[in-house]
């Protein structure tokens, strides 16, 4: 099938290239990506070039052609990019590449057209447009890959044993391309998965997890995640969620499959937030319960503290999958520790010191708790999800009301460490975390304000308890004494 694309090569570079491979009678072709997201009509960003021909040299002609681009070549890959202001155009010689067992690198040598669409992942990937003068636009497409588009189908070109094996990480690109287009992976290209699935482990966790977070980002990424589980990836990838798989039972008493619970709370938290930090925390946030199923017979399953001991496994995890173990990963850390939290409180009589102490503890991240705690009421009792949602109603009004009244998200104690120290004439001591904390809780309980004097008249109080007298006054940092 030709298809003529022409209208749509309208960039200042597709027209470039032509007058130059027209001089040295090479061929041309927009290949991958950008051919695909424009049959699909979605923004592509990057443009790869083939060439049948030598990629480096057409490169570094079109760089000489842009004013302000710049050039970048990578001999060892016979690759070049340019970039043009924003654009990234990547040139490569057309080649075919055979793979040796133990490695992802190929033995590469010069080949045709057909030779590269060959070695590329789908078909929905592999298709090509002309950029020579007399075909200019002109849709190649050996594998029915627009058809594949059309009927939203993920498929291999060759056998795709030899496809996946050559490559491992398009195992995790196939899912990727599915989940973030909705689309269907063919039953032999997914047994193929499924055959091939153990070579991922030669593959960095960085790529897998580029990959994963990619998912993340789409729509509805609980596709993917159930697909990897399906094709055998996520034991190799993910083994704390899979373990969340199954339902026990006791006595006719089952509690419900955690695995699928966590894929409906992270579509409902993607359905609301594009941070990619929420949706992880929200695909952690039972990551805990395996490790704390009990069966009590008075009251049957329970998953005590799963949110703390989920919190603790976060790290070793993180660390495990190259994902950045700073702030983005506390963050995760205190939603997955925090999330029993306000289901507790909706539970309960909502007391003003409750309300304080959760937004004490969760500081800026408490409209994201929120969200995530609202995402984890997937009961079936719709009567019983309305009676949630109905608290939470009244958490958030409370939150919003003690917040306004007393200022604690960002709450430091009025009087410091450093404050006491030199009041009561103290070394660093537990006398000085005793009194401080005191101090806190007087404050989160309401015993008295968050203000400077009232503060300090606690401290000196609370100090007499334990035989200690102030030997000089504090300072507010205002003069104020
Ligand atoms: N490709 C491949 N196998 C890979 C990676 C890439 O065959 N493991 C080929 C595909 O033809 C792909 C092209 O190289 O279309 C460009 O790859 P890349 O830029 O990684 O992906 P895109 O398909 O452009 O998609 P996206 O930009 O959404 O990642």
């Amino acid at each position: 099938m030709v298809r003529n694309m022409k209208e749509h090569l309208g960039h200042k570079v597709f027209g470039v290239v032509s007058d130059i491979v027209e001089e040295t009678g090479e061929q041309a072709f927009v290949i991958g990506g950008f051919v695909r997201d424009l049959l699909l009509e979605k923004k592509s960003k990057d443009i790869d070039i083939v060439v049948v021909g030598k990629g480096i040299e057409l490169a570094e002609r079109v760089h000489k052609a842009f004013r302000g681009s710049h050039l970048s070549v990578f001999k060892s890959f016979g690759t070049a990019m340019v970039k043009i202001r924003d654009l990234e155009v990547e040139f490569v010689g057309a080649r075919r590449e055979s793979y040796r067992r133990d490695s992802r690198k190929p033995i590469v040598e010069d080949g045709t057209l057909e030779d590269d669409q060959n070695r590329r992942d789908f078909t929905i990937n592999a298709l090509a447009l002309s950029l020579r003068k007399e075909t200019f636009g002109d849709l190649v497409d050996p594998f029915n890959g627009v058809e594949d588009l059309e009927n939203g189908i993920i498929r291999t070109p060759l056998d795709p044993e030899i496809t996946f094996s050559d490559d491992p990480l398009r195992m995790m690109r196939a899912i990727r391309f599915a989940t973030r287009f909705g689309f269907k992976i063919e039953d032999k290209t997914l047994d193929g998965i499924v055959k091939t699935a153990s070579r991922i482990e030669i593959i960095s966790m960085e790529r897998i997890c580029d990959e994963m977070n990619k998912m993340m980002m789409s729509e509805r990424p609980s596709m993917g995640f159930k697909l990897m589980d399906r094709v055998g990836l996520l034991g190799y990838i993910l083994p704390e969620l899979k373990a969340m798989k199954g339902v026990s039972k006791v006595g006719g008493r089952a509690h419900k499959d955690n695995f699928y619970h966590t894929m409906e709370v992270l579509d409902c938290v993607a359905s609301y937030s594009d941070n990619l930090w929420l949706r992880w925390a929200a695909l952690m946030h039972d990551i805990g319960k395996p490790r704390t199923k009990r069966f009590d017979p008075k009251i049957g399953w329970t998953f005590h503290n799963h949110n703390f001991i989920g919190e603790k496994m976060i790290p070793s995890i993180f660390k495990r999958l190259k994902l950045p173990l700073d702030n983005k990963m506390k963050y995760v850390q205190k939603l997955v520790g925090l999330h029993m939290r306000p289901i507790v409180l909706s539970e309960e009589e909502v007391t003003d010191s409750a309300v304080r102490r959760l937004l004490f503890e969760a500081g800026d991240d408490i409209e994201d708790l929120m969200t995530l705690c609202e995402a984890d009421i997937t009961s079936k009792n719709e009567e019983k999800v309305q009676r949630f949602l109905r608290n939470f109603k009244i958490v958030r009004r409370k939150l919003k009301e003690i917040e306004e009244k007393d200022h604690i998200r960002n709450f430091q104690p009025p009087v410091t460490g450093e404050m006491i120290m030199e009041m009561f004439d103290l070394q660093p001591s537990p006398t000085v975390g005793i009194l401080k904390n005191a101090l806190k809780d007087a404050i989160l309980d309401g015993v008295i304000h968050n203000d400077f004097d009232e503060a300090r008249c606690f401290i000196v109080s609370k100090a007499a308890e334990l035989g200690l007298k102030p030997i000089s006054k504090i300072e507010d940092g205002n003069g104020k004494w």
